[in-house]
């Protein structure tokens, strides 16, 4: 082991630190930092927007009928619940619920004409606004005119049938934990590839029976908990940290070897924001691990561990090395 060996082994080591340390420098700067904190979180608004949760928060409902002069109780159904506390950990939390819907619904029963109510679409606000101009907003829009459901939109497909406007909250952008980001996303999709009720909303078309549908994926169960259904059936855009457009379904994803190889194209999207996490696990460069990492190879944190234990080891010997040399050298000199 020559002198420039240790030279490398020690700018290499100071490297791996740099790495941990250096901060925001992702393509799209994430920010665990405002993980949003539902128990400390208290809206301006929580007394107005008491007046909705009371009948709105829950299975059951209360109210008073003045024809019969009587408390009336019932059951609110399941698609008009918004949870307390999915809304306050929601992207748009510090709202009221009347700041998107109209405060004629402070009376009860509502009245009929509310049904015909106009929703504002997330362009009306967040469009060439220079604050939200890391989300890219006008592009994600012309991405889904031209994905697959933009056709259905005259039935009622908007964003907000992915993006509920209750409970929608960034989750891939500040993810802390992989599995949970996969499957906030996958049941999103769910939401109505596995329910016919909401499909039916919007299509004629016979049930889709999506475990059939993939039946040439093996392992099925194992796959959906580690990719997203936008993983295979957008088409990648690196423009943005979410591409938005869902194609045909003969366009999907099928060749094993896009997402199981060297340039997977998972590293363009699921795999985007993983750098600054694995940064913080430690001593890996999150985008050199990442560009010889095979996905589906053995990506072991005992092995990860072990190689580190071994580079430690290494270094001692070289230290110890060089200390018996000088002393060695000083002996005969
Ligand atoms: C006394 C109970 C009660 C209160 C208070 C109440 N709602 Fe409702 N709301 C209902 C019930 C029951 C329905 C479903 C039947 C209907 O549409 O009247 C409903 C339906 C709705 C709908 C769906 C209408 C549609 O098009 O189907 C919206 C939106 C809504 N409420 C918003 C609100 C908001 C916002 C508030 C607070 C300002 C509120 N509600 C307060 C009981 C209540
Ligand atoms: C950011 C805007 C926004 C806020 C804030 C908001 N809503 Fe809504 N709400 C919507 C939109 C948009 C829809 C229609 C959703 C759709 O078309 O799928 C909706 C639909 C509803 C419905 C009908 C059932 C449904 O999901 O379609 C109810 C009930 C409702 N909202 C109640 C509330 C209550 C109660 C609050 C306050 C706690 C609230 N909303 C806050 C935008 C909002
Ligand atoms: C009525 C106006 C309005 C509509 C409609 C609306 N938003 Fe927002 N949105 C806001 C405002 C204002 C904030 C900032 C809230 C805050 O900081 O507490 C926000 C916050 C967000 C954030 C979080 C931004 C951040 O950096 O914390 C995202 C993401 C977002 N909205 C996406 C959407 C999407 C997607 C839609 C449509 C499905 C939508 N919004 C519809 C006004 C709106
Ligand atoms: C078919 C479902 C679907 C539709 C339709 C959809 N989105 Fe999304 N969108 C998603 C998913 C899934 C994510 C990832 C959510 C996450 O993990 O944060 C996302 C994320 C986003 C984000 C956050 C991206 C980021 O940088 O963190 C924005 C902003 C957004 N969508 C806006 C829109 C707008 C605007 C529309 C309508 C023009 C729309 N979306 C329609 C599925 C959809
Ligand atoms: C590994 C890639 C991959 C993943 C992950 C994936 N799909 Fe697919 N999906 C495909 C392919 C390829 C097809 C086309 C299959 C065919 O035509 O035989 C398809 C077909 C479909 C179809 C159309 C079925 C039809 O016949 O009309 C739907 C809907 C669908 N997928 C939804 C989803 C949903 C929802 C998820 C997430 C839970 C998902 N996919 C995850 C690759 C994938
Ligand atoms: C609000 C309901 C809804 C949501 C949410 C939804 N879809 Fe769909 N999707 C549909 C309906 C309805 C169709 C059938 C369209 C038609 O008539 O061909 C469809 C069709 C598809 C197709 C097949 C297109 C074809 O070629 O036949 C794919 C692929 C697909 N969706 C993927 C997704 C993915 C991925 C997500 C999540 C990011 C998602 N969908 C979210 C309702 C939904
Ligand atoms: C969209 C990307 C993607 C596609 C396409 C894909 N896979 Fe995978 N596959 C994954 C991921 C991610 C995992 C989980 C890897 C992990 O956890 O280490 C996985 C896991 C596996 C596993 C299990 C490996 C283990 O460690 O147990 C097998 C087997 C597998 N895939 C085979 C296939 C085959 C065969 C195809 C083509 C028909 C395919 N995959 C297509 C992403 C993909």
């Amino acid at each position: 082991m020559n002198l420039f060996m240790f030279r490398i082994i020690i700018l290499l080591t100071f490297i791996n630190l740099f790495s941990i340390t250096s901060e925001g420098s992702s393509l799209f700067e994430t920010e665990n930092e405002k993980a949003r904190d539902t128990t400390t979180f208290v809206s301006r608004f929580d007394a107005d927007n008491n007046r909705c949760f009371k009948c709105h928060g829950q299975e059951k409902y209360e109210y008073t009928n003045e024809t019969i002069g009587k408390q009336v109780k019932d059951i609110m159904c399941s698609e008009r619940i918004v949870r307390r506390k999915e809304f306050y950990s929601s992207n748009h939390r510090s709202f009221s619920c009347t700041d998107c819907h109209s405060e004629e619904y402070m009376k009860f029963p509502h009245s009929g004409e509310l049904r015909m109510e106009q929703k504002y679409i997330c362009i009306d606000c967040h469009g060439g606004d220079a604050k939200f101009a890391k989300y890219h907003f006008e592009e994600i829009d012309s991405e889904y005119r031209k994905s697959t459901h933009f056709k259905m939109e005259n039935e009622g497909f908007s964003c907000w049938k992915c993006h509920n406007p209750h409970t929608y909250k960034i989750t891939v952008r500040n993810s802390k934990n992989l599995k949970e980001t996969i499957a906030y996303d996958n049941a999103i999709c769910l939401n109505c590839h596995s329910n016919f009720s909401h499909f039916q909303l919007l299509t004629e078309r016979k049930e889709i029976n999506i475990i059939q549908k993939h039946d040439w994926l093996p392992k099925q169960t194992l796959h959906f908990a580690n990719v997203r259904c936008i993983e295979c059936h957008t088409q990648i855009n690196n423009n943005i940290p979410v591409s938005h457009l869902i194609q045909a379904k003969d366009q999907a994803v099928k060749l094993c070897n896009e997402c199981h190889s060297k340039n997977s194209i998972l590293m363009a999207s699921l795999y985007k924001f993983e750098s600054k996490e694995q940064r913080r696990d430690g001593f890996f460069n999150g985008i050199i691990l990442n560009a010889s990492y095979v996905i589906g190879a053995n990506r072991n944190e005992y092995l990860n561990l072990l190689s580190l234990i071994i580079f430690v080891c290494v270094i001692a010997i070289i230290v110890i090395h060089i200390i018996f040399r000088i002393r060695k050298n000083n002996k005969t000199y």
